[in-house]
């Protein structure tokens, strides 16, 4: 894989941090960015280059594309990785906040596929990993706009895999479970949660949900599965990583009667 370009988004921390490490270390040329990447590109003694990129910003998407494509000629792949979490009920949720949401993890992915499509299209090809989550699958319960954005990025990706496959361009879903990542404490809580009637709720959710995070999958094993579909002729179209429980619950989310899903669901999160 020596030599293969790969721009990765949110790469100053966990999930695109592994990636990017792990990518380096096989060889590939990484260009890893995040907001507080510095304006003037670095590179690490494993080749690593982090430099500064807004993916809710569409100049300076263009401009990080356009980097790379000075730097080293070519895009082979891109992992659209930056995003956060925020928690609180629908009902307390404003448009504001979930807007927010919305623009880094749905816009933000939207906006750096659209400016790599061209250069992969003229390239004859690439790789996109859309890193989206298993609350993209499932709902859930206080963190309804956060599942809202990956459900979006979830649809997009499957539409855009079927779009870009007549150009040799292979859109790969990447679903992780529970990860111990910078995530947890970086949660946004909506403002109106600290006086909510929804509040007694939100709080028992939130524990059982950040106790999961803080006990999940070590990061590494998305870059590792990242890395096998960099490599891999021809990718399924979703992969999922993490705890088994977490990954069964997904699977049956296609078996069992919505009623019993949902109940299931809430009950664990001792609703
Ligand atoms: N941790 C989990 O349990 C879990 C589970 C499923 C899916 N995921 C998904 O995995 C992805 C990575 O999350 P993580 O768990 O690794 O969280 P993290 O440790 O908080 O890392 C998030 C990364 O995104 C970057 N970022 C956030 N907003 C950005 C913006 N507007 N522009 C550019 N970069 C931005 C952050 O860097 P800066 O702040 O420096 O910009 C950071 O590098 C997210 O899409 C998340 O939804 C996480």
């Amino acid at each position: 894989m020596s030599g293969k370009v790969v721009l990765i988004t949110g790469a100053s921390s966990g999930i695109g941090k592994a990636c990017a490490e792990y990518l380096a270390q096989k060889g590939y040329r990484v260009f890893g960015t995040s907001r507080s990447a510095p304006r003037n590109p670095e590179v690490s003694p494993t080749g690593l280059t982090m430099f500064y990129m807004d993916v809710n910003d569409d100049r300076s998407v263009q401009e990080g594309v356009d980097f790379v494509l000075r730097q080293a000629g070519r895009l082979d792949a891109v992992v659209n990785n930056a995003g956060f979490g925020i928690a609180g009920s629908v009902e307390d949720t404003s448009i504001e906040e979930a807007k927010a949401q919305l623009e880094t993890n749905f816009f933000g992915t939207l906006r750096v596929c659209r400016a790599a499509l061209p250069v992969m299209r003229a390239q004859g090809g690439g790789t996109i990993v859309n890193i989206s989550s298993l609350g993209g699958i499932i709902a859930l319960p206080f963190q309804g706009l956060y599942s809202a954005s990956k459900f979006a990025v979830e649809g997009l990706t499957e539409a855009l895999r079927m779009e870009a496959q007549p150009f040799g361009i292979r859109v790969v879903l990447v679903e992780p479970g529970d990860t111990r990542t910078g995530f947890t404490d970086r949660r946004v809580r909506v403002a109106a949660s600290a006086n909510s009637v929804y509040r007694p709720y939100f709080e028992r959710v939130i524990q059982v949900v950040e106790a999961d995070e803080r006990n999940g999958t070590h990061p590494e094993a998305v870059a590792r599965v990242v890395e096998r579909i960099l490599r891999h002729p021809n990718p399924a179209p979703r992969y999922r990583v993490g705890p088994f429980v977490q990954r069964l619950a997904a699977a049956l989310k296609g078996v069992l009667p919505d009623r019993l899903f949902l109940w299931a669901i809430s009950k664990y999160y001792r609703l």
